[in-house]
């Protein structure tokens, strides 16, 4: 039996539409699976009625399938479904690296990266590496056609998951078909500065570097209460605000000791629009971790 915890993670961080992505040091997701002559799997946890436990409409069923490793698979749910928050892709993550571990198949955490995509890929209609690359290998995550470049960051972030849904799919389709070559040229500052940010542990950089306002900031009127939610972080010290991934999620990036008083004020302001809400206070983390 082997037992593998996987983060959540945010895809995009404003400048970086479908390239970058974070792994966070919490929430997270624990996948415990066993040798079986045929998968079957068991979910508890956040959302559990959400996702389903039939093999080849799981993630984590997929990746069973694509190692050709079947077994009994818990996934116990930490990071809740459609959150914007990578949840598929820490389930697919975790999957990825335990029945590795099981079969002793001896994949490489990138070629693993590819695998978990696949997962993901198959139950979200697309595949975007840019939540299980850093859900595996942690850190900050840079995803291109080609390659994959991790870099280990330590950055502080508050993420705040209102009690809202919105479907990828529909956060895809405000995403804007082209844009004019002054806001392509403000993105890839913007991409470079978040990026020079990561590697020198800056967290004033990553905060502007989170700035875009031709790709990813159209989603930002799907949430309810985005606009002051935004103010009173960047008021209570954030150094950046953005959709995390396709939402509903919001990412603040802030300095060490400024989480409490920023998720705080992001809560409030949530709680004014009148929309619930909870806050992790956390920072970039680790990836998928072999528990046992
Ligand atoms: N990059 C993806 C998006 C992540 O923002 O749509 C969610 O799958």
């Amino acid at each position: 039996m082997v037992t593998v915890r996987a983060p959540a993670t945010s895809a995009n961080l404003g400048s970086g539409f479908d390239v970058f992505g974070l792994a966070l040091e919490r929430p997270g997701d624990v996948i415990r699976v066993e040798r079986a002559p045929k998968t079957t799997i068991e979910v508890t946890g956040v959302g559990r009625q959400y996702i389903p436990e039939d093999p080849v409409k799981n993630t984590a069923g997929i990746v069973a399938k694509e190692l050709d490793a079947p077994a009994h698979i818990e996934i116990d749910k930490g990071v809740r479904p459609s959150s914007g928050l990578g949840s598929s892709a820490a389930s697919a993550a975790a999957a990825a690296v335990a029945l590795n571990e099981l079969y002793d198949c001896g994949l490489t955490p990138t070629e693993l990266v590819r695998i978990a995509a696949e997962g993901e890929a198959a139950v979200s209609g697309e595949a975007h590496a840019d939540n299980v690359a850093p859900a595996i290998l942690g850190g900050f995550t840079i995803v291109t056609e080609d390659d994959i470049t991790q870099v280990d960051a330590s950055i502080p972030v508050v993420a705040c998951l209102p009690e809202l849904v919105i479907s990828t799919r529909d956060a895809r389709q405000v995403v804007p078909k082209s844009v004019g070559i002054d806001e392509l040229v403000g993105t890839v500052g913007n991409a470079a500065t978040l990026t020079a940010g990561m590697v020198r542990n800056d967290p004033e950089l990553v905060g502007q570097g989170l700035r875009d306002n031709s790709l990813t900031g159209a989603r930002e009127s799907l949430i309810d209460g985005f606009d002051s939610v935004r103010e009173s972080a960047l008021s209570a010290g954030a150094t950046g605000v953005a959709v995390s991934g396709a939402g509903p999620s919001v990412l603040a990036v802030c300095h060490d000791g400024k989480q409490g008083s920023v998720a705080s004020a992001m809560l409030d302001a949530f709680f004014d629009a009148g929309v619930e809400a909870r806050a992790y206070q956390t920072s970039v983390g680790g990836g998928a971790t072999i528990l046992r």
